[in-house]
């Protein structure tokens, strides 16, 4: 038995630290970091070379496993996200803010999966099973098999889990379950760590699939879903803006599926309803041709989906204008400003500027480059694009256009909603015979010429 020894744990990202911080340097985020007890190596100078193991078994490359069996739950964007259903004893975090949605989201996919006759275990650490199953008659589930428990220890709920052998079973949430071998209260690092470490490595060896549930904590008194990424087979986050009823189903991980895949659902008085096709939700509230608003052709996954991004352009009172931008990068956001006054000449300073991605989704794209370039400077020159077409492309430092994928997917969608025209970079390969017009520009000077004609700076 060693001597006990202390590190320091952001209780966000995990990562361990030598020292107290303030702020934790992986993650950045400040009063994260927490003393944590561990037991040291042992006796120095005894490694674990000196007691022989057991020598594991190799195997070769090429060896054929059985393809994967894969279950859906019949809830498309939810099937879709996994890649294409529930893989048999695979486990799943699903991560977001507290009130976000997560455990409705997970009762209607107990409910869906239950129905089409799989043994369903819903656990729940942070609602009484008569919570549960009002939740369960407002979603109409109350005739689905799922069987409920709350319950918080580990133990029992494993060995619960060895007796009733269900094909998923439901852990939320990962923060309130208590491990009594660990030595720390409930939604710590440790905690967290030890009780998804037991809980989906029991679950493989006896073939049951897990789904965790892990709130993101901004505050850093719990440990956030972070720390159990690692450990999972796929991780799924479930975004949205809290005023929106959209809610957006992303992974981020995915061993079994394409990242970065998404679904779209909808919060309504029962329930999240699926959203078959995004791209008419996201742009449904445009319908005059406004400045500083225009339609970017992006694809998300698999996927190819419209979205409105809206700008606005104001003469500041401050010393350094404000930058605020949501749904998207803001560093991204000022290497664009610095590009369009750099290589055409149209300045922001002394601007106030307000960015805006419509309907609360996140985008990451680059190709999205130019549609915010054009918002901006719709904005600023209070001049609309027509409200017929879409933009893609992303812009490089020199101010070049840069090709992005699936022009081809981008303009079908385009076309398919109404849109009669798109812009894009000059070496953007696009098929001749779709009825869209093109325009392309081979650097962001040149498009705002086309669009916006001579512009003083
Ligand atoms: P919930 O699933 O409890 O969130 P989480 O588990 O991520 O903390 O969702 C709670 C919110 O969803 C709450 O504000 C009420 C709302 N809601 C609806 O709008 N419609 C519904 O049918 C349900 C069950 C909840
Ligand atoms: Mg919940």
């Amino acid at each position: 038995m060693g001597k006990t020894a202390t590190t320091y744990v952001c209780s966000s990202c995990g990562t361990v630290h030598k020292k107290w911080a303030g702020k934790c340097e992986s993650c950045g985020e400040w009063n994260t970091i927490r003393e944590q007890a561990v037991l040291s190596a042992g006796p120095k100078g005894k490694t674990l070379g000196a007691a022989k193991g057991r020598k594991v078994a190799l195997s070769s490359l090429s060896e054929s496993d059985k393809p994967l069996q894969r279950s859906l739950f019949g809830i498309d964007e939810l099937d879709r996200v996994l890649g294409g259903g529930l893989v048999p004893a695979s486990a799943i975090l699903v991560g977001g803010d507290p009130g976000i949605g997560k455990s409705t989201l997970l009762l209607q996919a107990a409910g869906a999966f239950a129905r089409k006759g799989n043994k369903v275990l819903y656990i729940s650490g942070e609602e009484a099973a008569s919570q549960i199953r009002m939740r369960a008659a407002r979603l109409n589930l109350t005739d689905a098999p799922v069987q409920l428990a709350a319950e918080t220890n580990l133990r029992d709920i494993l060995t619960t889990l060895d007796a009733e052998r269900p094909a998923l079973a439901i852990i939320d949430s990962i923060q309130t379950m208590w491990a009594d071998h660990v030595d720390s209260a409930p939604g710590s690092v440790s905690q967290v760590r030890a009780a998804a470490h037991e809980l989906t490595s029991f679950a493989k060896r006896r073939g049951i699939s897990v789904v965790l549930v892990g709130h993101v904590t901004k505050d850093g008194q719990i440990a956030g879903p972070r720390v159990v990424e690692h450990m999972v087979d796929t991780v799924l986050y479930f975004e949205g803006e809290r005023g929106h009823q959209f809610r957006i189903l992303r992974a981020v991980k995915n061993r079994f599926g394409p990242a970065d895949e998404i679904g779209v659902f909808e919060m309504t008085g029962a329930g999240l309803q699926e959203v078959a096709n995004p791209s008419a939700l996201f742009l449904s509230e445009r319908d005059k041709p406004t400045s500083g608003s225009v339609v970017f052709a992006g694809i998300e996954g698999t996927r190819p989906v419209l979205v409105e991004i809206q700008a606005l352009v104001a003469q500041s009172s401050l010393a350094s204008p404000r930058r605020t931008v949501v749904g998207w990068d803001s560093g991204r956001l000022s290497m664009i400003l610095a590009v369009l006054e750099a290589r055409c000449g149209i300045a922001f300073g002394g601007m106030d500027v307000y960015l805006n991605i419509a309907g609360g989704i996140k985008i990451s794209e680059p190709a999205a480059d130019l549609a915010v370039a054009a918002a901006l400077v719709s904005a600023r020159q209070d001049h609309a694009l027509p409200p017929d077409s879409v933009l893609f492309g992303e812009i490089s430092l020199s101010g070049a256009l840069r090709p992005t994928t699936q022009a081809e997917n981008r303009l079908k969608e385009a076309e398919k909603l109404g849109f009669s025209s798109a812009f894009t970079a000059s070496r953007m390969k696009t098929v001749a015979k779709s009825a869209m017009k093109v325009h392309k520009s081979g650097d962001l000077a040149e498009f705002i010429e086309t669009c916006f004609g001579q512009i003083d700076s």
